[in-house]
């Protein structure tokens, strides 16, 4: 039995907050509570750990992460991602379907479902793609990618560019009852953009993608959902006009829910450097009131979830000129922290509403068993040290990537362990900070 002792829990799906033990067995929370040793069973031994001064949570669900396996493991793969996963107090994720080839059959979605077992780290689920090869022109089969592990569908990577075919999606995704999970994004729109367009991007000649690229899409596959009654899901949400739709479809009622990324919320597009492309990402970083937008609409539950969007890429890849580097940021690692340093920290967001937003919010709408610390539950968690600091090293990753724009920046606040199914998969206090 283990048995953790006067943790600060948080965990909204028992609106739970405050000093508590909790113990756990056979993978699973056995009790959580102020004084929970009378209803111990008797004589059996325990792994006492004292968690004074840290938080308890609910192991985090990220529903948007790139494990970049099969095909480009030279950026990422299933044992590295999960490693980074748990070191960054993920402990289940949702894995997007841009693999080579993409994951848009029954083979490959039991593969990867097969590899995140064996890796036995945090607990892995593929999303499948929408249409064959990601080409955007014929359905994949929905019913049996679920049947082989697929928890939703995605061409993340790319816009499904023809209505039509979306709104087939949303119609065949229901009888799966799993979500679509739609990248808006109009590419005649975008263009042959670099970073979001504007003063910032007019300011150093590079191509910019407008905001309407990303909300145009978004309020079609809004009007979609609510036409066919499909479920939909919008992956990072960075523009106040994908926010206006969201609003729109919510209170009409639609089956709707939107993630927002960690630097979509921290950065804007006046901090890109021409010469880091660990900066570019699509969506590309937003305006500064576009950012304020996205935090407002986090805390007050507009935008249901965080994801990170790992987006593993190699160093030879980043190094490239801005306009020619790939989109994407590594974010497994950082994500919690930096949610923590720059907006939890400094009273932007409660602590509660970050767990609820990374972790019990995302198991709901997913139909994961996690979320929560409630008697029963997986004893997925993570314990987390409020003052822990480190600086963002690549020296100091289990992903395979580090393009991340954090790099060198000291962070404060960091998962120290993370159980998943009552097991210890990673132990900070083992691996000393760089
Ligand atoms: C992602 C990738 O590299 O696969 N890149 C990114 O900038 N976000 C694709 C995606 O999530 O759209
Ligand atoms: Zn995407």
């Amino acid at each position: 039995m283990l048995w953790l002792k006067n943790a600060r829990v948080i965990d909204p799906a028992q609106g739970v907050a405050g000093i508590m033990d909790l113990a756990a067995r056979d993978g699973r929370v056995l009790s959580v509570g102020r004084d929970i040793a009378a209803g111990l069973p008797d004589g059996e031994t325990a792994e006492v750990i004292d968690c004074a001064g840290k938080y308890l949570f609910p192991g985090l669900v990220d529903v948007h992460v790139h494990l970049r396996e099969p095909g480009q493991e030279e950026k990422e793969d299933i044992t590295s991602g999960s490693r980074a996963a748990v070191r960054g107090g993920v402990t289940s994720l949702l894995c997007m379907a841009n693999t080579e080839p993409v994951i848009d059959n029954q083979a490959l979605t039991a593969l990867v479902a097969d590899r995140g077992r064996r890796a036995a780290l945090a607990r892995i689920y593929p999303l499948a793609a929408v249409t064959k090869g990601m080409a955007g022109a014929e359905l994949t089969e929905m019913a049996e990618l679920k049947a082989s592990g697929a928890k939703g569908f995605s061409d993340d990577g790319r816009g499904v560019q023809n209505g039509e075919i979306m709104r087939l999606a949303l119609e065949y995704a229901k009888l799966t009852g799993c979500p679509i999970v739609s990248h808006c994004e109009d590419a005649a729109l975008a263009g042959g953009g670099v970073m979001r367009r504007g003063r910032a991007s007019a300011a150093r000649g590079l191509i910019g993608i407008p905001g309407a690229a990303e909300s145009v899409m978004a309020a079609r596959d809004v009007l979609l959902a609510g036409e066919t009654g499909g479920r939909l899901h919008l992956a990072h949400v960075s523009t106040q006009g994908t926010l206006a739709a969201l609003r729109a479809g919510k209170a009409a009622g639609w089956d709707i829910t939107a993630e927002v990324n960690p630097h979509h919320l921290i950065l804007t597009d006046e901090d890109v450097p021409l010469t880091n492309s660990n900066f570019k990402v699509n969506p590309p970083l937003p305006t500064a009131e576009d950012r304020d937008a996205l935090l407002a609409a986090l805390a007050d539950g507009l935008i249901d979830m965080l994801a990170s969007d790992h987006a593993p890429h190699t160093w030879e890849e980043k190094a490239r000129p801005f306009a020619e580097a790939p989109f994407g940021m590594t974010a497994l690692e950082t994500a919690l922290a930096a949610v923590w340093t720059y907006l939890v920290r400094p009273g932007k967001l409660t602590a509660a509403r970050l767990i609820d937003a990374y972790s019990r919010r995302p198991a709901e709408r997913f139909g994961l068993e996690a979320g929560t610390l409630k008697p029963g539950a997986p004893a997925d968690m993570i314990l987390f040290d409020p003052d822990w600091e480190e600086t963002v090293s690549a020296d100091n990753m289990a992903s395979k990537s580090a393009n991340t724009p954090f790099l060198g920046r000291r962070l404060r606040g960091y998962p120290i362990k993370t159980w998943v199914g009552g097991r210890l998969v990673f132990d900070r206090l083992a691996q000393p900070p760089v």
